[in-house]
Parts: structure tokens; sequence; C-alpha cells
């Protein structure tokens, strides 16, 4: 019984591509069979730019812009102008494919139209890393607003319900010996070693244990994770009214920050304006892509749009727009209340106006109010759109068929909104903060990538459904070498030091130049030359459209900067991915039972 339902693979098949009139017949069936298929279609374009900004703005301008203005000081604003461009060439592609496929299942769905089931599925499995990874980090980050409030009113949380396991352990490692040598944590943290790092000492000494383990875990992560799925799995309407009225509610915040920080900027704070040169913004890449992830996610919700194809483009722009000029702003106001060299912090917004900044107390304890508020809004949208990808994948026939049950009342794919809040839920118990966010922007870049190769990849769609929204054609053949040699020569100019690194013009001894810590730094750089040197004549030859080929060039970049170990990370995620799909998905495919 068991052996007739298999069916034989072909690697033939891995590749087979979901066509996009299959992909309309699919959505005209839906919308003309029973109502229980289908998804309330309540979204218009400021509902959805409402969306986007919700998504983008959050853990990243609340919390993680204080750790790039440290290591890039006030010049960090190019890398936020620098993201954005990047992410605008990926927005372009991401759009043209909205608004030819207004599907559920983002890029996903996208990939099955450009490059065959078995990418479509790599990026459906990379996407569950985007979104479900990334409300991990939301949730351990609004966790940690939560806490300072909570501690504000005097109302105190024991550290080992508030923290992971490993930032506890590293703790205890790190205090514990020099509890030999002084007598007690105040000495210690006398001599430098920060608050945070004695709480995760505390945390680890004062848990229960259970079989000699210590209980240490982020309560309050998994308790917001609970409330979200909660308004996710009750409705879209009933999430779209909370989602705008908390959205308007933390730009007006934002604006205030910016209005009002704006008349404490001492501009002696700009200067030097970049202190740790190009490789010092380049640090914070990581922190600054992942305050922009998000504009994405408005994609996922195409089936609940009123008017997907006019509408899915304008929201995207629309909302990346709005938050360009938000963090840029931000940044400038930041860098220029307090030294770069003081925010390092996990509430930046509230630090600056704290007693080392302007010294408005008021003014910090709404900030921290609304980032609470902000990072809620965050985690729903991520609640929403990651249910709506297992639901497109499901209905390929790669998911069990639970995956896209659609709720009789609630509309909502209900099985899939719960298996998602308890991916994220229980991780964000235990998961450190800063490796997740790495992950979450190495993953999230792959994406990008992969759409704006998808981009270029794609045929034409039938005439009946042309897209409403095209990238602007610009032929590459010319300008791409102009531009590949223009930002050779300004890298040459601006950041001569670090070409003379790579080189290895800067090292004393071939010893030092062939450390496996200097090549691991090299490998993603050496691969990106590849890649340029290959897309260069793929343009040259074939006159490719230019702004996909600037997105891919820009994400990849952007990966570059993100380091071996999390490629290395992201490929062990991959591996369990194929894992999962030749067991199942590569079987049951519905693409290879219609053929
Ligand atoms: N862009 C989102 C944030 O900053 C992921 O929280």
């Amino acid at each position: 019984m068991f052996k007739k339902r298999m069916r034989p693979m072909s690697w033939k098949n891995l590749f087979r591509k979901k066509t996009i009139s299959q992909i309309l017949l699919d959505i005209e069936l839906r919308e003309n069979g029973s109502e229980s298929h289908q998804l309330k279609k309540t979204l218009g374009v400021w509902d959805l730019t409402a969306f986007g900004v919700a998504a983008i703005v959050g853990a990243g301008i609340f919390s993680t812009i204080g750790n790039a203005a440290y290591s890039g000081g006030p010049a960090v604003i190019f890398l936020f102008i620098f993201t954005a461009v990047a992410c605008a060439f990926s927005a372009f592609c991401y759009a043209e494919f909205a608004s030819a496929l207004p599907v559920a299942g983002s890029a996903y769905t996208y990939a099955y139209a450009s490059f065959g089931e078995i990418l479509a599925w790599i990026i459906g499995w990379d996407l569950l890393m985007e979104y479900a990874i990334s409300n991990i980090a939301v949730a351990i980050s609004w966790s940690q607003y939560f806490i300072t409030i909570l501690s504000s009113y005097g109302i105190v949380v024991p550290k080992y319900l508030t923290m992971d396991f490993l930032s506890a352990y590293r703790g205890y490692q790190k205090v514990s010996p020099l509890l030999l040598v002084q007598s007690d944590l105040g000495q210690i943290a006398a001599t430098g070693v920060s608050s945070s790092v004695i709480h995760a000492f505390q945390a680890w000494r004062d848990a229960p244990r259970v079989l000699g383990v210590p209980l240490v875990c982020n309560l309050p992560a998994l308790v917001v994770t609970m409330m979200v799925t909660g308004v996710a799995y009750f409705g879209i309407q009933e999430s779209k009214l909370t989602s705008n009225v908390l959205v308007a509610l933390k730009v007006a915040v934002i604006l205030l920050v910016i209005f009002l920080g704006a008349y404490y900027i001492h501009p002696v704070n700009w200067v030097p304006f970049a202190p740790n040169g190009v490789g010092g913004v380049f640090k914070g890449v990581s922190a600054v892509f992942f305050a922009y992830i998000g504009f994405d996610a408005i994609s996922t919700t195409a089936e609940e749009c009123k008017n997907p194809q006019r509408d899915l483009p304008r929201g995207m722009i629309y909302s990346l727009v709005i938050c360009t000029v938000l963090y840029v702003l931000m940044s400038l106001v930041l860098t220029g209340m307090v030294s770069y060299k003081k925010l390092d912090v996990g509430d930046p917004l509230a630090f600056v106006f704290g007693p080392q900044g302007a010294n408005l107390p008021w003014v910090s304890g709404v900030v921290s109010i609304s980032a609470v508020v902000a990072l809620f809004t965050v985690l729903l949208v991520y609640q929403l759109g990651q249910p709506r990808i297992w639901m497109a994948m499901s209905r390929d026939g790669l998911l069990p068929p639970i995956f896209s049950a659609i709720h009789p009342r609630f509309k909502t794919p209900w099985f899939s909104t719960l298996i998602t809040g308890l991916f994220v839920a229980v991780p964000s118990l235990f998961m450190n903060l800063t490796e997740v966010t790495d992950l979450t922007s190495t993953g999230t870049l792959f994406a990008f990538s992969l759409v704006c190769g998808g981009s270029l990849l794609m045929g034409s769609p039938p005439k009946s459904h042309q897209p409403k929204f095209r990238v602007p054609y610009i032929n590459s053949k010319f300008f791409f070498p102009i531009f590949v040699l223009l930002v050779a020569a300004s890298v040459l100019y601006f950041n001569g030091e670090g070409v003379q690194n790579f080189l290895g013009m800067g090292h004393e001894s071939p010893d030092d130049f062939f450390t496996w810590e200097v090549i691991q730094r090299k490998i993603p750089l050496i691969i990106y030359f590849f890649e340029i040197g290959v897309l260069m004549y793929f343009c040259i030859r074939h006159s490719l459209s230019l702004i996909p080929v600037l997105g891919l060039v820009s994400c990849t970049y952007l990966m570059t900067e993100l380091g071996m170990t999390n490629w290395i990370r992201f490929g062990a995620w991959l591996v369990v991915g194929f894992f999962v799909y030749f067991l199942y998905g590569a079987r049951k495919s519905r693409l290879r039972a219609l053929k």
C-alpha cells in the first residue's frame, strides 16, 4: 500500500516549473470554488503600506541601530542608504512578480515560476528563516524592552526568566573566575564588566535546577508570541485593524524622537563622520539590513488584497521609501545627540533622552513603551506571513494538506498559524539575539538575490495576464561594465587599505596571510568576484535588464560582509530542508501528479 502511493523520483522533475498560466488557473479555480477555501479580500493600498511599515520598523530601528552606529559612527547613514538602494532593486523585482502572480506565497511562488520546484522549495524553506527566525529575534527584543518598563514600575521578574540559556551560561563562565579574586559582584562591576554580563551570571546562579540543569528561559518572549499567534488566528480583519492603529502610533513616536531630538543635536558629535572608516561602517551590515527586512512580507497577503496587481507594487515601494527617510533621519539625530561611542546599548532611542543625553525622562519612557508596541506589530506581520507561505507550499503538495486548511469561521490558515506560533515561541525561550539576527539577514539576502535572479529568468506572462507593473528595462550591456569600473575606482580611492589587506600587502610574512581566519574572510569575496565576472559576460552578451542585475550584485555583496560562519549555518539549514523535501515534497508534489 505504502509502496503504491510513492512515486518514483526523477531528477528532471526537480526543475519542472509551474507556469504562470497554471498559477493563474489555480487562482481562478479557487476563486470560483467553495467559499471555505477563500481568504477575505479586505486590503487596500494604504493597508498594505501600513503592513509594510509595520513589518519593517521594529527591532532594527529600536535596538540594533545602536550597535551599527557604534561601529560605523555617523557615517552609518551611508550604510542605511546603500542597503535601502539594494532593497529597492529587489523591491522592483518583487513588485513585478507580485503584480504578475497575485497569490499568497511571496518569493516561493515566484521561484516556482522562474526556477522550478527544487529552487522554489529552497526559497520557501529560506523564507521560513526570514519570517519565523526573525520573529524569534523580535520576540527576544520585545522581551528586553518589556522587562525595562516593568522594572521602571518596580516590578521585578527573576532574571532567569528573562534571558536565553546561552547568554546566561556565557555570563557565568565570564564572572565565576573573577569571583575567585574579587569579593563581590559590585567590585567586578567596578572593573568594567558590563551589567548585562553580571545579570547573565545572576540568572545562571539563581535559576532552579531540573536534573542539575539550570532552568533559564525568556518567558515574556513566549507570552508575546502566543498573544500575537492568537490575533493572527482569529482573522485578517482584526489583524488589519490592530496593525493600522499600532503602526500610526509607532510612526508618531519615531517622528517625535526625530523632531525633538533635532533640538539636542551637537554638530561636534558628527566629527569625525566616519571614525572607523569603511570597515567600521560595514560591520553594521547585519543590523542595518535586519532593519529593512519586511517590505516583501506585503506580497504574502496577495490573496487578501482588493486589487493586488495595482496595490502590491505601490505598497512595497511606498513603505520602503517611508522607512528609508525615517532611518536616515534617525541615524543623524542619534549620532548628533550623543557621541557614537556611547551608542552600544540595546535601547538607543530611549538612551539619548536619558541622563547621558538630553535628560528628558518622560521621552525615554514614551519611547520604551512605544518600542513594545512597535515590536508587537512586527511580530504580527510575520506571524501572518509565514503561515501563508506554508499554505502555498501545501497547495502545491510540498507539505501535507493540513497546512493549507482554512478555518471555516475565521477564514485564516489556522493550522499553519498555530504551527508558526509554536515554531517561534519555543526557540524564543532559549535562543540568543545576535546569532538569530545574523542568520535572518543571511537567509533574507539569499531570498532577495534569488528573486532578482528570478526576474532575469522569468518568461513573458500570457497576453491576457500582463502584469500592471514591470521593472523598467535599462540595457545593462554598457551600464553594468561602467558601473563596475566606477565602483572599483571608488573602492581604490576610499578604501585603499582594505584592498591592500585583501591582496596580502599588509602582512609581514606569508604565514600571516594563509591563516584560516584570513582565508575564511576572503572566500566570500572571491566567490563574489567570480559572480561579477559571470554577470558581466551575460550582461554584455544577452543585454540583461539592469535593475535586477544591480539587485543581485548589491544583495550578494551584503552577504559577503556577513562572513563564513553565517554562510555555514545557513548551509546547514538548507541541508535540513533538503531532507524534508526528499522525504515528503519530492514524492507528493501536485505538479508532478498533474503531468
Ligand atoms: N525589520 C524588522 C525589524 O527591524 C525585522 O524588526
